[in-house]
This record gives structure tokens, sequence and C-alpha cells, in this order.
């Protein structure tokens, strides 16, 4: 056997995030659904003018009051009506799986809706035998148990009337947090967990894990000095006792074991939200495989038009995961802008998304793409009015929310580009008549049959997919230079970021033959002992035979 066909699958998939919402309108009520992403499968593998990815990771389907659009749950074990039923989305794990495409469920256990049977119940009196799922306490003076703020603005703790005291909400209110420290709450979670898994799905993304437990006596957060802690209080402290408690080692241990126990390669990917300290949130691979899976590395988030950025993100990765952990690599999802966005700079844009696009899939990990990601989707711009995300409508004019990167995926130019037949939830982009599937898929220069052929050259190289990483010292500024190798076969990435045409000089002198590149040709030949870059150019290169 080939040394890449003993990965499992997770590391050597290209994952594909559809937020569902926005992908495709099968029943035309202006919101996306399980019928439109089954429409799109061909789409996204199997065809010859597919994408090709591997893996589907969809945001949340159970049924939800919607508050944060799925992210507060009502039913673990149900379809919400407006993305279909569970026979839908059982016709959805069929033809995924014939066309060998995995399919991942966004778990969202730290918090449920405040409709959740669950908390009902528990709200519904002191004695209640479910008062214990969740996080009561009675205030201190006047105010809250302690100081901890939600995420989302204000504190923390929203006060019951009915049962007077104060429940815990790290997000909405509308989304009250469980407590992890009640036995029967995890059983219901594991089992939770049996119940898709029997069913077929593939794996979960965990939603926010690292705030599964908080301190046992709820100790308040210590005060940190922080210019953006003025406007977002959230930020004036150090999150030591709200998040991050050692009791998840064992949590994430028993999921582990849960998914392990099924066959196939079942696995688990960790949001770990607010990650400042790479030690600790790599520490949740666990001791030796007991852990997650993938834990997401969002420091690319973060990271500006630099090559210095990229490098340091991949060094941080270097210096703190464990080293036999499996590294991940992301983007854009639908919690942030858009990267063409972040990115883009007068006439540079499209350039800049194709090297952004070389990176993510060449370096060693798991990549995870966002839906439109491959089009070049930007983030889509709202007028007060139109603005749906809780965060956003209450921060504005600060901070405009997610809506930005979470419109209509723009299939065609046509009519709401191909997504709806009616109004869509949010605005389609203006720009869809150049931006769409339909016409990218036509174009041998798009960014779209770029993507493809990215992917088709990852898929077919074992180097790509398992090979050892390499980063080149002392390589011109603004350009990101690594191979990566296995066996006999090596392959050179060397990108630029800079608009300046760039010469890469190479300790050794043999022949290098272009294998994927932006601006070259491939076959392209470089004389010996140095690569040339154009300006925004990404170059894949091996020695010449
Ligand atoms: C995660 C999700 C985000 C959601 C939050 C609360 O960060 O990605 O969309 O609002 O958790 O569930």
């Amino acid at each position: 056997m080939t040394a890449e066909n003993t990965q499992p699958w997770w590391q050597r998939a290209v994952f594909y995030q559809i937020y569902p919402r926005s992908f495709k309108d099968a029943n035309g009520d202006g919101i996306g659904d399980l019928a439109g992403i089954i429409e799109n499968l061909d789409y996204l593998k199997g065809k010859p003018d597919s994408l090709g990815v591997d893996a589907l990771w969809l945001s949340p389907v159970y049924p939800s009051p919607q508050h944060d659009f799925g992210y507060d749950i009502k039913d673990y074990r149900n379809i919400d009506p407006l993305f279909g039923d569970l026979a839908t989305f059982q016709k959805l794990l069929k033809e995924a799986h014939a066309r060998d495409i995995k399919v991942v469920m966004d778990l969202v256990v730290n918090h449920t809706s405040w409709e959740h049977p669950w908390f009902r119940e528990s709200r519904s009196s002191r004695d209640s035998p479910k008062r214990d799922w969740y996080i009561w306490r009675d205030g201190e003076g006047d105010g809250p148990p302690n100081n901890w703020r939600s995420l989302f603005g204000g504190p923390a703790w929203q006060w019951d009337e009915q049962s007077q005291q104060y429940y815990l909400h790290l997000f909405l209110k509308e989304q009250p947090d469980l407590n992890w420290r009640n036995p029967e709450v995890q059983e219901a979670i594991w089992e939770i967990m049996r119940y898709w898994l029997e069913m077929g799905v593939d794996g979960f993304r965990l939603d926010v894990y690292n705030f599964y437990f908080k301190d046992a006596t709820l100790r308040s957060n210590p005060r940190r000095r922080s210019l953006r802690g003025l406007f977002y209080a959230y930020e004036g402290q150090h999150h030591i006792y709200d998040q991050d408690q050692p009791e998840m080692y064992g949590a994430l241990a028993k999921m582990r074991e849960i998914v392990d126990s099924y066959p196939g390669d079942r696995m688990l990917v960790g949001e770990t939200s607010t990650i400042d300290n790479f030690q600790q949130a790599y520490s949740y691979y666990g001791q030796d495989h007991d852990g997650l899976n993938l834990v997401f590395n969002f420091e690319f988030l973060n990271s500006r038009w630099r090559a210095k950025d990229f490098r340091q993100a991949i060094i941080h990765w270097q210096q703190h995961a464990p080293n036999w952990s499996w590294p991940t690599w992301v983007l854009s999802n639908h919690d942030v802008i858009r990267h063409f966005t972040r990115y883009a700079q007068k006439g540079v844009g499209h350039l800049r998304a194709r090297v952004a696009a070389s990176m993510l899939l060449t370096l060693k990990g798991t990549p995870f793409l966002y839906y439109g990601d491959e089009i070049g989707m930007r983030e889509g711009r709202l007028s007060r009015s139109m603005i749906q995300d809780p965060p956003g409508k209450k921060f504005w004019p600060f901070f405009r929310g997610r809506d930005g990167c979470r419109t209509p995926m723009q299939w065609t130019a046509g009519e709401q580009a191909g997504f709806s037949t009616v109004r869509p939830w949010l605005p389609i982009n203006k720009d869809k008549k150049t931006v769409n599937v339909e016409s990218e898929q036509q174009n041998e220069q798009s960014l779209f049959q770029y993507y493809q052929r990215l992917i088709a050259l990852r898929k077919n190289t074992p180097a790509l997919l398992s090979g050892a990483l390499h980063l080149l010292d002392n390589t011109p500024e603004q350009t990101l230079v690594y191979h990566r190798s296995l066996g006999d076969d090596t392959l050179w990435i060397a990108l630029n970021f800079s608009q300046r045409k760039t010469t890469i000089s190479l300790n050794f002198s043999e022949t290098m033959e272009v294998v994927l590149a932006t601006h070259h040709p491939e076959g392209h030949t470089f004389s010996p002992g140095s690569l040339k870059l154009e300006p925004d150019e990404a170059l894949i290169c091996r020695k010449s035979k």
C-alpha cells in the first residue's frame, strides 16, 4: 500500500462547509434547504465539472427557533421543517455517500435553545428534576452571580421572573448553557451522538466545545486591560473561569470513544472558540489520539496579507501542536468576513484569492473551504434594516454582524442568482452577473476552475496529501516558500504576496518545472537554481525529469 491510502479519510479530504440557509432553496421559500443540497451534490463531486470536494460540514439543521440561525437547538433528533425532514436528511446521506462524500453534522451542545423541552422543564420550578441540567444561581447582592459576560454582549446571566433565579448563557439569552457537570446531561449528549452515528453521519463539528465546563464554584473572571475591552466588555476579562476547564479532557475522550466505536473512521473536529493560547487549543487533540481528531486552527482568520503572518501561523502550528496530530487550515467560515474581501485590494482581489487557495490546498493538513469561496464570493454589503444576525443588530454601527458572509450562493447570473425563485432571506450580492457558478464553470480562466485544478492535483499527489512540510528560510520578504515531500517526490510551493516580480534562489541546480501556477503555464521550466514569480503569483513546481 502507498502511504496516502493508509491515512483516514478526514486527513485526505477537502472539506466544504455549507451554511444550509444560503446554499440552495429548492422549495421556494427564500431559505436554502436539504433538498437544495441534494440537487447540487454533483456540483461538489463526481462529474467532470464538479469542484471535487470530499466532505461536507453542515451548519445546524435541527429544529430551532432560529434566534442564532440554528445554533439554538430545540430538538436534537430531528430536522427543522425549514430545511426538510428526517427522510430528506437520510436521502442526503445516501446520495452523498453514493458519491463518496462524507457528511459531518454540527453538534451544538454547550447550550440548547430556550425552547428545548429540557430547558422548559428546568425553568418550570426550582424543584424540577431537570433544574440542574442548566446553570441556575441566586444573584450576588442586587446583581447577577458573577461578572461573566456573554460573547454576544451584556451580562451572561438572565433573570428568570418565574423561578426567581438567574440562568447562565454565554451566547444569547435564548441559548441557555447546559450544565456539563451533571452526569445525566452528559449521558443525554452521548445518546444524541449515537443516534446520528447510527443513522450514518461521518462525524461532528463540535460548536464552542471549550466552553462546555465552567468553574465549579463560578468564580468571577479577573479583569484584563485591553483597548477592545472598552467597546466589547467580553474582552475586558481573562477568561479563566468560564472556559477551558480541565474536565474538558475527560469529556472529549468519551466523545472520541463513542465515535471510534462505529466503523468507518468517524471523526470529531472542534471549534476552539476564542483561541489566543495555541498550547491550550492544541491540547484538545488529547494525550495520544484520545481527544479530537481535528482542532480548528483559526490563526489565518487574523492574518493580514503578509507572507510573514502566514508563515508565523504555520510555525505556531509546528511549535505548539503535538507532533502526531494532524493540522487544519481555515480561511473563511460563517462567523467571519469572507477572506476574498479581507484580502481584496483594488484590482488584485482575484489574484490574492488564488494565492490563498494555493496555500490552503498545498499545506500539510485538512483544508476547510466555505461555500462560495471557490467562485470568489465577496462579503455582502447590508444596510442596517437588512441585518438579521443578532450580535449585528446589537453592535451596529461598530459591528455589522455576520450576515455578510452568509449571503446566498450565486449559482447563475439570473433572477435571485439561481438560489431561489423568490426574494431570499438575505440579499444576493450585486456582483452575481460575473461571480457565479454557471459562468465560472465555463471559463477556463475562472477562480472556480483554478480551485478544481488545485483540488485534483492535491488528490492525485501523495506528497501533497501526506508528505512532510518544510518551510524555506531567508526567502525574499513577501514570499512564502515551502516544499512537501514523500519518498522521492517533492513539490515546491512558492507564493508571492507582493505586487512585485521576485526571484527565489534555491540551493540546488536542477531545472524546475511548473505543475500548476497562476501565471506561468504548466510545463514551463525555470533555469537551474531559481524560481521567478510574477506579482501575486502562486507557483507549484517539481524538479524536471
Ligand atoms: C459558534 C458558531 C456561531 C454561533 C456560536 C454559538 O461560534 O460558529 O455561529 O453563533 O457558536 O453557538
